[in-house]
């Protein structure tokens, strides 16, 4: 992944970030996430009047990449207007680590401050399937004793 790539990702997340619809915060947030083969998704942070029902703009990429069959990430991007850069919120760590663990994610802002971060260091000690697999594994084990 070139600096370049990840400039252009900035710039298309920050594209997005005006697709955001976000009455209640009025924090717009936009993402981008590139998979291996090139191809790019956008999301915008998506809000509902039952406050729990929003969505953040990583997650609205993320899904819309899944969704098309995508698989393999290597790059992502969020763009908010904050000076001290917008990292994801806890859900969509978890989402990132379960879903686009290999991608390089950039943060920036509208002031072009960009900072690369890695999803290993924003979520350490992640939860995933290998525990449920694990425990799976030993009740099996427990049944056939
Ligand atoms: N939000 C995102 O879209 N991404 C983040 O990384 C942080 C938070 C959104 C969710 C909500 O619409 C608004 O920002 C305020 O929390």
């Amino acid at each position: 992944m070139s600096e370049e790539s990840l400039q252009e990702m900035l710039e298309t997340a920050k594209a997005a970030r005006l697709r955001s619809i976000a009455p209640f915060s009025s924090f717009l947030v936009g993402a981008a996430v590139k998979t291996d083969e090139g191809k790019v998704f956008i999301g915008c942070n998506i809000e509902s009047a039952s406050y729990g029902l929003t969505v953040c703009a990583e997650r609205v990429a993320i899904w819309k990449a899944l969704s098309e069959g995508e698989r393999n990430f290597t790059e992502l991007a969020i763009v908010a207007d904050t000076e001290t850069l917008t990292p994801p919120c806890g859900t969509c760590r978890q989402i990132i680590w379960e879903f686009a663990k290999n991608a390089t994610i950039v943060l920036g802002n509208l002031r072009g401050e960009t900072q690369i971060v890695s999803i290993r260091e924003l979520l350490p000690r992640a939860f995933d399937a290998r525990f449920l697999n694990a425990a799976k594994e030993d009740r099996e084990k427990k049944e056939s004793a």
